[in-house]
C-alpha cells in the first residue's frame, strides 16, 4: 500500500510516500520538507497565519515533487495520510483540505492522523524497529510526554510537563541569551564549545517521585546567571552548556523511572529535541547500563516531517481505519483517546 503523508500542524511543510510493501526504511519512497524559519525568524516565533498562507504556496508543488522523486503518479496512492492535530488549526486545514479533496478525486482512504503518535512512531520506520511494549519519551517544542506504549495506538500517559515542552524551553533560554530564532539547534550548537560544570543549574522535579516535569524554572535561573554574568562569548557557551545539562539529565533520570515503572527496558525517543546530540548520547549510556535498548529516529525525523506521518497513517488504513469524507482537525487532541491498531503494524509491514 503506497500512502502520501502530509504534515502542515505548524512551520513546516512535509510530504513523504510510504509503501508498506516494503520494509523499515525501505519503505520510505521520498520525504521532503520546506520550513518556514526564515519567514518568522523576523518575528522570533511562528506567525499562524503566516504559517496557514505559506503552506498553501508550498504544499502542491511539494507533493508534485515528492511523487516525482518517487517515481510515482497520483494514481498510484492507495491512501492519504494527513496531520489533523495537535496543532495550528489554520495550518492544519490547509493539509487536511488538501489531503482530503485528493482522496476524494483518486477514490481511495483518506486518514487523520495524530502529530505526536506520527513523532512516536518515527523510530519504526528505521532499521530493525522495536515492538512493543516499550516507553517513548517525546520531546517536542510544543510536548514532553513519557508514554507507555502497550501496543500500537494504545497509549498511558506516565508523566508531562507541567509548564514549558523541552523545546520551548531550548527557544526561550536561546531567546534571552540573544541567539536568532529557532534557538533550541543554535544553543545546542553553542554549548559544545561550553565547558562543563562551570553552570550547574537544577534537575526540575528530579528530587521527589514521579514522572512529570517543569522547565519554567530553568530558564529563570539562567536568566539569572546571564544577567550577573560577563557576557563574553566563552561565558555564553558554558551557560549553554549547563542548560544543556540539566535538560538531558533530567530528561535521562525521568526516563529511566519511566521504564522501571513500565517494567520494561526499550525506550524510544521522538521529536525535535531527540535531534539533541547530548541527549542522544545519554540516553544510549543509560539503556546500555541498564541492558536495555534506546531507538532514534534519524536526524531528519526527529523534527516535524511527512514520512512519520505516511508511516502511521499506513498502518491505519492498512488496518482498516479511515474516516468518512470531512474537512475536520482537532487542534487539541489526547492522544489516549486514539483507537489501537489492531494488527501488528510492524510485521504488518515487513512482508
Ligand atoms: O518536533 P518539532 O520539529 O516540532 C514540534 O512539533 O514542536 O520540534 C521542534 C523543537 C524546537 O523547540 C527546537 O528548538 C527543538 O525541537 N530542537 C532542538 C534541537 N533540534 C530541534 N532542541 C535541542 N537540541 C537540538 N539539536
Ligand atoms: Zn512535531
Amino acid at each position: 500500500m503506497k500512502v502520501l503523508g502530509i504534515e502542515t500542524s505548524c512551520d513546516e511543510t512535509g510530504v513523504a510516500v510510504y509503501d508498506t510493501a516494503r520494509t523499515g526504511a525501505g519503505g520510505l519512497l521520498a520525504h521532503a520538507v520546506y520550513s518556514q524559519i526564515a519567514l518568522h525568524a523576523e518575528y522570533g516565533g511562528v506567525v499562524p497565519e503566516l504559517a496557514s498562507r505559506d503552506h498553501v504556496r508550498k504544499l502542491l508543488p511539494l507533493i508534485r515533487q515528492t511523487l516525482a522523486e518517487a517515481g510515482l503518479d497520483t494514481r498510484d496512492l492507495d491512501g492519504v495520510a494527513y496531520t489533523a492535530g495537535p496543532g495550528l488549526v489554520g495550518a492544519l486545514l490547509v493539509g487536511a483540505g488538501v489531503a482530503r479533496s485528493l482522496a476524494w478525486a483518486l477514490d481511495v482512504p483518506a486518514v487523520a492522523v495524530h502529530h505526536m503518535e506520527g513523532h512516536l512512531l518515527a523510530p519504526l520506520i528505521e532499521h530493525d524497529p522495536p515492538e512493543p511494549p516499550f516507553v517513548a519519551l517525546l520531546v517536542s517544542g510544543g510536548h514532553t510526554q513519557l508514554v507507555a506504549v502497550d501496543a500500537i495506538g494504545s497509549y498511558r500517559l506516565l508523566g508531562e510537563t507541567l509548564d514549558d515542552a523541552a523545546g520551548e524551553a531550548f527557544d526561550k533560554t536561546a531567546k534571552l541569551m540573544g541567539l536568532p530564532y529557532p534557538g533550541g539547534p543554535q544553543l545546542a550548537r553553542l554549548a559544545e564549545d561550553g565547558t562543563p560544570g562551570r553552570f550547574r543549574f537544577a534537575r526540575p522535579m528530579t528530587d521527589r517521585p514521579g514522572l512529570d516535569f517543569s522547565f519554567s524554572g530553568l530558564k529563570t535561573q539562567v536568566l539569572l546567571a546571564w544577567r550577573d554574568s560577563d557576557q563574553q562569548p566563552q561565558t555564553k557557551a558554558d551557560i549553554a552548556r549547563g542548560f544543556e545539562d540539566a535538560v538531558v539529565e533530567t530528561l535521562a533520570i525521568k526516563c529511566g523511572r519511566a521504564l522501571d515503572e513500565a517494567g520494561c527496558d526499550t525506550l524510544i525517543v521522538a521529536g525535535g529535541v531527540g535531534a539533541n546530540k547530548r541527549l542522544r548520547a545519554r540516553l544510549q549510556e543509560m539503556a546500555a547500563r541498564r541492558g536495555g535498548r534506546v531507538c532514534f529516529p534519524r536526524l531528519d525525523l526527529c523534527t516535524d516531517n511527512g514520512a512519520m506521518i505516511a508511516f502511521a497513517g499506513a498502518l491505519r488504513l492498512e488496518a482498516g481505519q479511515h474516516e468518512s469524507a470531512e474537512v475536520k482537525v482537532t487542534p487539541r487532541w489526547d492522544m489516549a483517546t486514539l483507537a489501537p491498531v489492531a494488527r501488528n503494524p510492524v510485521s504488518a509491514g515487513a512482508q
